[in-house]
């Protein structure tokens, strides 16, 4: 018997050295086979001075030859790369050859070269490059690149511009992580893009010939993108083609691979019938993010691993300004809160908290997070509110003109904005660096038209990080009259010390604050508000956010008391909730996100904060009562507004008809509560579109009817996978909390059930996971089935499992009993022989 590895030593930021290697020009060849193929890489390399060896990473490769300016070297490759002595290396320039074997169709871990239902595609972020090449595999060094494809296929491509049949040149050096190859017999959905300064560009997006209907929204949605970051940023296109191509087995979302964004086939595909209107909105989204990646991310990229947070923080904000400018600012912002608050928060709260800028890792895959993402792009919106739009404006103009085809830090980040705008940001910088989401407490004192609002901050420890120093917190607050008159519009208070006042004047008569206005900074906010003040706010704020905020903040008061001593909310609540759901002065969108009630997750978070140990069956059934006690308060109306809502005519995604339908399916929630599924049961055999019915589908599974209607459903849909997703998540999701393991299971034994598509194996144990009262179920099924999965998938796909055994990162907050069964699934799995480095790290860094 072999000892078990040692725990593989971590990178640390502090160990960066620049490589000292460059790379002057890359040539690929291909020649494609499922098992076989054969990569030839010619590199045109620049010595360095220092008479170094040269070090290339490369996994998983079968060396077949290796020359030297056209001579035979005769080395063996350890297991993560290739080490040339110096003595080997002449002065100067000189060029490498290596061919390469490797077997797409072995790759179940989808990183590198691997094939998907007879295509061949890639993925090399973090570091894939090295799975099918020996290469310099670091974001510092860039290179152009030249590709030649062998195969039948008859679709081939790569990145850059097309040079003939299977041959590609990517002029705009990259590091190889924005490498892409993809082969295939595909079909594509084209258009034409002039930009700003006339320059034609043809856009495709690559699909299967079943698909080739499914394209139009992704299409539009690029070309809108590409406009916008003309107009917005000033970014125009750099490339004589834009190609997208969409594949089934896919990691991530998508990838931004310079000229050929790959991407989730979910994340593409859409027609009325099979995409919600969710799925729109994020295929929006993420059809920007990745085209907006081209200068964020591409033309201006990362320096090392440490700086992800650079080109992803940055381009979630941007892709998050583009859909506020294409629907709603108020909506797109209470849901990006929602959000963060679900997963960062949580992340933040929990053994995997990390700084925006992590210090050290182990599996860098691991890293591509909620707190890299989002917190990084809560992070660049502080920013924003400190120097202002013009100081923003200035400072990203200086960054893309000073660091273009350079690979960046914060540091440089941060130093634009300094000279840009003057301000020093020294102390900012600890929003990168310090893990935690900080608690911001509030009190007020008002006297004779002078009040003044005590503001403290409060930094909690984080794994590594046992104390903490103050940041700046921006804070914007308004001020309104008892009569709901603004008397402050939205001012930003800075909080820079651990403790500070700030006080108003002139004052008619104590006014009502609104505070954090627009969520201006991602903190928790600690101040005794009554009812009666949040129900004025939810009535009056000028603040569309604090106006949505106040009626969230009151339901999980109220929840939070029906869980604890079991009070049932009282008549004021119902009476705002009332007034806003009828409301048509407002936007029906807005209406739809006050209707729905904090999640269980949600409250378990809360009622951890405030010093309780959660019962997520306690939780499950006060939120039930919840329910149905709005339900029976607004049951008379709802026939009538969802009447109203009832939109006659063909689908259209845009927001104001997706915020109606939103409305319609919170509405028809609750009235299934009182007509037992009945309206739900008709709406659901009428519907002409996948938003309508599977909302509807969702109600009835809600009340613990639908199977009819989910055996109609996998009749209908069975052949349409992305639609089949859908199925196997509502029916677990919604499941009552005793019944979700044994559902779950039966599932995984499905004839559709395939654990090596991740869209597939998140659709089940995403949502076994999501499903906070069956998940948490005191028998403990739930965490020994997703533990066997995780195991079974580790040895497959570690991406995958590493992301998905995040479900067990709220393990701390649970009883004692709880405590002990999650960690027992965390060591079983921990000693699982053969663990994979990035289910090891994660395992390690949750048991602590
Ligand atoms: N850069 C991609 C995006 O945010 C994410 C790719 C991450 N993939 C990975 N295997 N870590 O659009
Ligand atoms: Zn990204």
């Amino acid at each position: 018997m072999s000892s078990p590895p040692a725990s593989p030593t971590p990178v640390r930021l502090a160990d960066y050295r620049p490589s000292p290697w460059r790379i002057d020009r890359v040539a690929l060849q291909f020649r494609l086979a499922p098992r076989g193929t054969t990569v030839t890489a010619r590199l045109e390399i620049s010595s360095a001075p220092g008479g170094e060896d040269l070090r290339l990473d490369g996994e998983g490769l079968r060396l077949l030859s290796l020359r030297l300016d056209g001579r035979a070297l005769d080395l063996r490759p350890d297991d993560r790369g290739l080490t040339i002595p110096a003595a080997d290396l002449p002065q100067g320039a000189f060029t490498l050859e290596s061919v390469v074997e490797i077997d797409p169709a072995d790759n179940t871990a989808l990183e590198g070269l691997y094939m998907s239902k007879g295509m061949y595609c890639t993925q090399c972020e973090a570091e894939g490059f090295r799975k099918i090449t020996f290469y310099p595999d670091r974001p510092d060094v860039m290179a152009p690149f030249d590709v030649t494809i062998e195969s039948d296929l008859p679709v081939l491509l790569s990145n850059g511009n097309p040079a003939g049949q299977g041959r590609w040149t990517d002029p705009w050096p990259k590091p190889a992580y924005l490498f892409a190859l993809v082969a295939g017999d595909l079909i594509a959905h084209s258009a034409r893009f002039t930009t700003a300064s006339g320059r034609g560009v043809d856009l495709n997006i690559w699909v299967r010939q079943c698909d080739e209907d499914h394209c139009a929204y992704a299409m539009d949605s690029l070309i809108r993108s590409m406009r916008w970051d003309e107009q917005v940023y000033g970014r125009e296109y750099d490339l004589d083609v834009f190609n997208i191509v969409a594949v089934d087995d896919f990691n991530m979302g998508a990838m931004e691979n310079k000229g050929l964004n790959i991407f989730n086939s979910r994340y593409v595909l859409a027609s009325p019938e099979t995409a919600t209107d969710d799925d729109y909105a994020r295929i929006e989204a993420i059809i920007a993010h990745e085209y907006f990646h081209n200068w964020t991310g591409n033309r201006i990229t990362c320096r090392d691993w440490f700086q992800l947070c650079l080109k992803e923080g940055l381009t979630v904000y941007r892709d998050q300004q583009f859909s506020g400018d294409m629907r709603s600012h108020a909506v797109k912002r209470i849901e990006d809160v929602l959000m963060l608050r679900a997963r960062q928060f949580r992340e933040d709260a929990g053994p995997l908290a990390h700084p925006v800028r992590p210090e050290s890792y182990v599996e860098i895959n691991n890293f591509y997070t909620a707190t890299v993402y989002e917190k990084g792009a809560e992070v660049i919106g502080m920013l924003r509110r400190l120097v202002g739009d013009d100081g923003y404006a200035k400072a990203l103009d200086l960054y893309f003109a000073r660091h273009d085809g350079e690979a960046a830090t914060i540091e440089d980040w941060l130093a634009v904005f300094e000279e840009a705008t003057g301000r020093d940001l020294a102390q900012f910088k600890r929003w990168y660096s310090e893990a935690g989401t900080p608690r911001v407490r509030v009190t007020e004192q008002y006297e004779a038209g002078h009040l003044t609002l005590h503001l403290e901050q409060i930094n909690p420890p984080t794994p590594g990080q046992p104390r903490k120093s103050p940041k700046v917190i921006p804070i914007a607050v308004g001020l309104l009259s008892p009569e709901g008159r603004e008397v402050l519009p939205t001012t930003v208070l800075e909080l820079t010390g651990a403790q500070q006042a700030f006080s108003f004047d002139g004052l008619e008569a104590r006014p009502v604050v609104s505070i954090l206005r627009g969520f201006s900074a991602p903190v928790i906010l600690e101040r005794a508000v009554g009812a009666a003040e949040r129900a004025f706010l939810l009535e009056h704020d000028t603040d569309p956010f604090n106006r949505w905020e106040a009626g969230r903040a009151l339901a999980k008061d109220l929840l939070a008391r029906m869980v604890t001593d079991g009070t049932d909310p009282g008549p004021d609540w119902m009476t705002a909730m009332e007034a806003v759901t009828f409301d048509d002065g407002l936007e029906p969108a807005f209406r739809a996100l006050v209707l729905r009630l904090p999640s269980e997750d949600d409250m378990a978070q809360t009622l951890h904060a405030a010093g309780h140990v959660p019962d997520p069956a306690a939780i499950h059934t006060a939120r039930r009562r919840m329910q149905a006690v709005l339900a029976n308060g607004l049951a008379a109306r709802l026939p009538d507004l969802l009447a109203a809502l009832d939109d006659p005519g063909p689908y259209t995604p845009d927001a104001a008809a997706a915020g109606r339908r939103a409305l319609r399916m919170a509405a028809l929630s609750l009235l299934s509560r009182v007509d037992g599924g009945a309206a739900a049961r008709a709406t659901f055999t009428t519907a002409d579109n996948m938003t309508v019915e599977v909302g509807a589908l969702a109600c009835l599974l809600e009340i613990g009817a639908g199977d009819e209607e989910l055996t109609r459903f996998a009749t209908r849909w069975g052949e349409d996978r992305l639609v089949m997703d859908k199925w196997f998540t509502l029916q677990i999701l919604h499941a009552a909390p005793e019944t979700v393991a044994e559902r779950t299971e039966a599932l995984t034994g499905h004839a559709d059930f395939d654990m090596r598509n991740p869209n597939r194996f998140r659709a089940i144990f995403g949502a076994l996971a999501a499903n906070h009262a069956g998940f948490h179920h005191a028998d403990g099924a739930s965490y020994r089935l997703l533990a066997d999965w995780l195991i079974r998938l580790d040895a497959l796909n570690p991406q995958t499992a590493a992301r998905m055994s995040t479900a067990f990162d709220s393990w701390s907050r649970m009883d004692v009993d709880r405590q002990d069964m999650i960690r027992g699934e965390l060591t079983r799995i921990r000693a699982t022989p053969g663990l994979s480095r990035d289910l090891g790290e994660m395992t390690e860094r949750m048991l602590g």
